[in-house]
């Protein structure tokens, strides 16, 4: 089968289309011949070597897949063949024509539903749906979603209200983007590309977390002394947030890292069947940005470091 291959993390060309065996579904796997294929801005940072994460070289990257189920393992329902899935990996194998995945982290994609719309909608959705649920948000808070705009922060920004947010700030790079999280239903908007931009804040009762760095720590001292919470899930920055111990106690506020096996479980198990149900009925929307074919996956890392894209980017076998 052909599958992008990365031999030494560095730049995109790295990734290179290779021929390797097709993998045999392990007990509790399923094996999807892939139709649609996520890329994250996370697994750019995997493949250029500025995020921690095991990788095992050479690796086929990637986590998110979207197919037929062509084969099962022992112990998996047989009466799966046929039919069309969407899940993730757990962490590697997805840029590839044909990907083993626990048949735990997949679901069958809803009828109507396109599977490149399930795959681009489902693991950024469920995300946002299981930060919006741990912020308890009580009807007339405050809110920040850094990186607004992202694939995760445009469903935080979008479903907010619909969570209990009363305000929502959101920021993003460029006037196009500010523009397109006003769209999704930011109140306020504001350029997180402008040095100290956290100066601009008012009192914020919770941050959804994700670009991290320095300013993490300056949008700290805007949470409501007490009560302010903040969610940290990202890194875009690829800089983990500059928050200490001293930080919290001075204002009295919490910190919690939604990240971890445990809360990939979570998300997983109970957010993400959600999150297909609403993109299938019409209460939530998938946002493409671009679709390109596997062997340009290096292009495809490209687009997503440019930051010029809003929408998830797609690869198809
Ligand atoms: N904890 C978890 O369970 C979990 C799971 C999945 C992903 N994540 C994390 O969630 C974060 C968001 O992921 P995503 O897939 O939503 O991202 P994405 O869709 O690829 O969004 C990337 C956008 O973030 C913005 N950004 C802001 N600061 C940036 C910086 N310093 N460097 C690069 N981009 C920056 C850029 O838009 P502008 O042009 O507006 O700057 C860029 O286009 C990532 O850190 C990812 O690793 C966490």
């Amino acid at each position: 089968m052909r599958a992008i291959v990365l031999n030494s993390t560095g730049e995109p060309d790295e990734l290179r289309l290779t021929d390797l065996p097709r993998p045999r579904p392990e007990a509790g796997q399923l094996l999807l011949r892939a139709q649609a294929i996520g890329v994250s801005y996370a697994e750019t940072q995997i493949r250029a070597g500025t995020l921690p994460f095991p990788l095992p070289l050479p690796a086929v990257i990637g986590a998110e897949v979207a197919g037929e189920v062509v084969e099962v393992g022992e112990g998996v329902d047989e009466t799966l063949i046929g039919g069309t899935m969407v899940g993730v990996t757990g962490g590697l194998g997805a840029y590839a024509e044909y990907v083993a995945l626990p048949a735990a982290m997949a679901f069958p994609v809803p009828d109507g539903l396109a599977p490149e719309h399930a795959l681009a909608g489902a693991a950024p959705g469920a995300l946002a749906l299981a930060l919006l649920q741990k912020a308890a948000l009580n009807g007339a808070e405050t809110v920040l979603v850094e990186a607004g705009t992202s694939s995760v922060g445009s469903y935080l920004v979008r479903h907010a209200k619909e969570f209990g947010a009363g305000h929502v700030i959101a920021t993003a790079g460029s006037a196009a983007k500010r523009e397109r999280a006003a769209a999704l239903g930011a109140d306020t908007v504001l350029d997180h590309g402008t040095p100290g931009w956290p100066d601009a804040l008012p009192d914020v009762d919770v941050v959804f977390e994700s670009i991290g760095g320095a300013p993490a720590g300056q949008v700290l001292g805007h949470l409501t002394p007490g009560t302010g919470r903040m969610l940290y899930y990202g890194l875009l920055s690829g800089e983990p947030a500059a928050v200490t111990a001293a930080d919290l106690m001075t204002r009295g506020v919490t910190v919690t890292a939604c990240s971890g096996p445990a809360w990939a479980g979570q998300v997983f198990g109970t957010h993400y069947p959600q999150m297909l149900a609403r993109l299938a009925e019409g209460r939530s929307e998938a946002y493409l940005g671009r679709t390109l074919p596997l062997d340009r996956a290096a292009d495809a890392h490209r687009l997503l470091e440019s930051r010029e894209l809003t929408g998830r980017v797609l690869l198809t076998p």
